[in-house]
């Protein structure tokens, strides 16, 4: 169903005001009847996991599938504490700009990141293959591509860039579920072990990766890529790829130095990472863009956000050579292009309505109303809520050019 940007434009001024004026009530409440007459029978079954897409497809069935999954290896009663303890590592944040800036707040998540990482995915993990799919990623689009296309081009891009084959022995730092390894894997038939901190991860991505018959050649394993030296031997690797991961890293060069230790000598390191752009404008002493920034950061667990000068600096006192470095975004508001951040706007297909505002308001008032029945655990609406926070702070900085989630580099270890 595509509707027409009158429609879509009438939807959204009513979700608007729905949300403006409170008059979420009433319409919480048909959902709660409607919600009430299919709990029992919905949270009676259990999850059904599908490698090929299909775990959370349709609106309410995927769901009641997330907001009721037994599977997490987060128990119930902990996600109210886990929640709450990663936001205190980001006290102050969305109330006094400039708090979580401080090198005290920085420090803190710094020391913390283990506990934060692990935290923020066994809070999100399903919220983002539910809402994204199984590529955790963002990715250049080109008018006429659907957005698997993309997210798939994206994907290709770095194997074709690192020259991977069914030769090629590969890590995938910061994997995920393991979408974009597995879709490598079967673009190139290399070797590829992907490393997450998060045990939950690493249990659905080893899932996916039997159900397509692809275990053998691709799998996850659970570590903590600041100490890569204690999971892979030295110079065993031929590429390393890294996607939106390293983001979360508290030290870069402890991190990509472990990289290139693990990489052959000449071994190829390439990645997209998560970058503010003081070449497009950012501005740290401007306000506006100070909140972005912190938006960001509050909503997907990352210390602070580094520039794309950082990245490269980084790279370079890690013993590697950097070859070639650009925001693949680049070209975001040319007129061939749909913006990386539109699928966070979302649109009134069957896939795209949970990104609009009405579908946000839908998911609000579901989770609102399955917290309150004991369905989902405790803490799950704050969790929903700051993911739904952060999707603006994005689309804001992505808007104004200011922040790139597809920084790309490619660098050969000496
Ligand atoms: C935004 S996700 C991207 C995942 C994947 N590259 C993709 O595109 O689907 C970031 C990933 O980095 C992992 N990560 C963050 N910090 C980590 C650390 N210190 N050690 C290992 N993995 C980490 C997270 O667990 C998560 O899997």
């Amino acid at each position: 169903m595509v509707l027409s940007a009158k429609t879509e434009k009438m939807l959204n001024d009513i979700s608007k005001a729905m949300m403006d004026e409170g008059s979420v009530t009433p319409v919480g409440m048909a959902c709660m009847a409607f919600v009430g007459a299919n709990v029992a029978y919905r949270v009676s079954r259990t999850l059904k996991r599908d490698a090929h897409g299909g775990t959370f497809t349709d609106f309410f069935t995927g769901s009641f599938n997330l907001l009721s999954n037994k599977e997490s290896v987060l128990s119930r009663d902990k996600v109210k504490d886990s929640i709450d303890g990663y936001e205190n590592l980001f006290d102050g944040a969305r109330k006094e700009t400039g708090k979580i800036h401080s090198d005290d707040s920085i420090k803190k998540r710094e020391k913390e990141y283990k506990t934060m990482v692990d935290s923020f995915y066994n809070l999100v993990t399903d919220f983002y293959e539910w809402g994204w799919g199984q590529s955790f990623h963002f990715a250049p689009r080109v008018k006429g591509e659907t957005f698997i296309e993309s997210i798939k081009r994206c994907e290709y891009y770095l194997a074709l860039r690192a020259g991977m084959g069914p030769k090629t022995k590969a890590i995938d730092v910061g994997c995920g579920v393991g979408g974009p390894m597995r879709n490598i894997q079967q673009f190139t038939g290399s070797d590829i072990t992907g490393v997450t901190i998060n045990e939950y991860q690493v249990k659905v991505g080893n899932e996916y990766c039997q159900q397509k018959g692809i275990g053998e050649k691709c799998r996850l394993v659970q570590g903590d890529f600041q100490k890569l030296d204690e999971i892979f031997e030295p110079d065993t690797y031929d590429v390393a790829f890294a996607i939106e991961a390293t983001c979360h890293s508290p030290d870069r060069v402890k991190c990509f130095s472990g990289v290139n230790k693990s990489l052959k000598k000449g071994g190829i390191f390439v990645g997209y990472d998560w970058v503010v752009l003081p070449e497009g404008g950012f501005d740290k002493n401007n306000k506006r863009h100070l909140e972005i920034k912190e938006g960001i950061e509050v909503g997907n667990g990352l210390p602070t956000l580094a520039t794309s000068a950082d990245v490269v600096k980084a790279l370079e006192d890690s013993g590697f050579e950097v070859l070639e470095h650009f925001d693949a975004n680049k070209s975001v508001h040319s007129p061939s292009q749909i913006p990386w951040y539109d699928t966070l706007n979302g649109s009134y297909t069957i896939k795209g309505f949970r990104m609009t505002r009405l579908g946000r308001i839908c998911t609000h008032i579901l989770v609102n109303t399955l917290e309150f029945l004991w369905i989902a655990p405790k803490g799950t609406v704050k969790v929903s809520a700051l993911l739904n926070a952060t999707a603006l702070d994005l689309v804001e900085g992505g808007k104004d050019e200011i922040f790139t989630p597809s920084y790309f580099f490619m660098a050969r270890k000496k």
